[in-house]
């Protein structure tokens, strides 16, 4: 058996360094009163056609769509938002102190080609806010991801930043597309042609089409913002040259999703040999998602950041995120009768703090200590009809060889004193 093409399983290093990102989320979301949410794996699939959008490739394309036994439509998640919308308006979490905000992190699904960095089964963490049309929102959100990178160590990265509008811009954009489009009608891949009378924007974002030369000429947005969202652009800008963060406006950023108004970035890999999915993580405000999905007016902002292409960019930079997780004590009991004792030494040590290992397989002296050097252990004990006679333990330090005869009740203290001396050096 072999797992699905375009999956991949986690465990070893993978597993230490997803472990090591979610406490890092974790400890970044609580400096920004951000709380924890999680959303089913699947919803019903008309949320991701009225939230995502009909005419994106994401949901006409890459769905995994299914009926389950009741003959319900059912989507796996292409993407977090939605699925956070939903809750957010069901639980009537709008009622609350708003703006709220949420962060998440769990897979995602897209039936796409597989490729370097690009997954079927992929990770995101994002995060969503609600309540606030205020652009100051829109700059917290691309400030986290920017300190999530920066405290990660990753420097190559280029924010990349542009503005859809509000409706009535759009709307003034929309037409100048249309007849930017109509006299290259038949000169559109069949996807566009279908595009142009539903999504003229979604035209930009064409893979088939994007080198033709009236794909070059076509309008920019940013010509097309009305005086509100010019204020609104203006004012994401002004703070984020405050805090120092570095961007550059690219008005090619249209995005593969449909809710976007005003803001929309997204983080690029700026590491020479990255690959063509050089998309670290990308996100922008949504004015009319919650509307769209049968809630309140209610603006939001968000980001979502993959973790397979970050872990990559970690990878390309020389940035090891593995803590360290070997045991620091390893017990070894000698002797069959030694066994009963030697396993609840072990039970203490766990409750007192310390990562502690011992053998279960009856081994010799000679193999045991091959095996502490294995699992890197720091400290090796020894458990044998002596020791628990005379209430006296042989430690061994495992790495100086230095051995010590420690009384039982003394253990703890002993143990506590060299771990944390030998923690501190490092
Ligand atoms: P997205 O741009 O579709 O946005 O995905 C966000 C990130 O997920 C991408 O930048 C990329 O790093 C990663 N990603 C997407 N597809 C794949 C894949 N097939 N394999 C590996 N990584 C992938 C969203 O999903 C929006 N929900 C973001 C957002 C949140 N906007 C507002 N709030």
């Amino acid at each position: 058996m072999q797992k699905p093409k375009g999956t991949y399983d986690i465990f070893g290093k993978k597993a230490d360094q997803m472990l090591y990102l979610r406490k890092l989320m974790n400890a970044l979301m609580d400096k920004y009163n951000v709380k924890y949410f999680e959303t089913p794996i699947f919803e019903s699939s008309d949320l991701f056609h009225r939230g995502v959008g009909e005419t994106t490739d994401i949901v006409s394309k890459e769905t995994y769509d299914f009926k389950d036994r009741g003959n319900r439509s059912l989507t796996l998640r292409p993407e977090g938002t939605a699925g956070i919308v939903r809750c957010f308006i069901e639980n009537k979490l709008y009622a609350e102190n708003l703006p709220l905000k949420a962060w998440y992190f769990g897979p995602m699904f897209r039936y796409e080609r597989p490729q370097a960095g690009r997954f079927r089964e992929f990770y995101q963490f994002g995060v969503e806010m609600f309540g606030s049309y205020d652009p100051i929102m829109d700059a917290e959100v691309i400030s986290i991801l920017v300190n999530f990178f920066k405290m990660l160590g990753l420097k190559g990265i280029k924010v990349n930043i542009n503005s859809l509008g509000d409706s009535e811009s759009r709307e003034a954009y929309r037409k100048s597309l249309i007849s930017h489009f109509k006299p290259y009608l038949d000169d559109l891949c069949e996807d566009c042609q279908n595009r142009f009378s539903k999504n003229p924007l979604r035209i930009l974002d064409c893979k088939v089409d994007c080198d033709k030369e009236f794909m070059k000429k076509a309008p920019k947005m940013t010509d097309f913002l009305n005086k509100e969202s010019v204020r609104h652009f203006d004012m994401v800008k002004k703070y984020l040259d405050e805090m120092g963060i570095d961007y550059v406006e690219n008005p090619n950023i249209v995005r593969g999703l449909d809710y976007y108004t005003h803001t929309v970035f997204e983080i690029e890999a700026d590491i020479k040999g990255f690959g063509s999915q050089n998309v670290l993580g990308a996100g922008g405000r949504y004015n009319n998602l919650v509307q769209n999905i049968g809630g309140p007016d209610i603006p939001g902002v968000g980001f979502a950041i993959g973790i397979e292409r970050l872990l990559l960019a970690l990878e390309m930079e020389g940035i090891d995120i593995t803590s360290n997780s070997d045991p620091e004590i390893y017990v070894v009991p000698m002797g069959k009768d030694s066994v009963l004792k030697a396993f609840n030494l072990v039970n203490v040590l766990r409750l007192s703090g310390f990562n502690t290992e011992m053998d279960y397989n009856n081994r010799n002296l000679k193999s045991n200590f091959k095996n502490a050097d294995r699992l890197h252990a720091k400290f090796i004990i020894i458990v044998g009809e002596e020791e628990i006679n005379t209430k006296t333990l042989t430690i061994k330090d495992n790495s100086t060889k230095e051995e010590f005869k420690i009384k039982l009740d003394k253990l703890v203290e002993f143990l506590d004193d060299k771990i944390l001396s030998t923690n501190d050096d490092k």
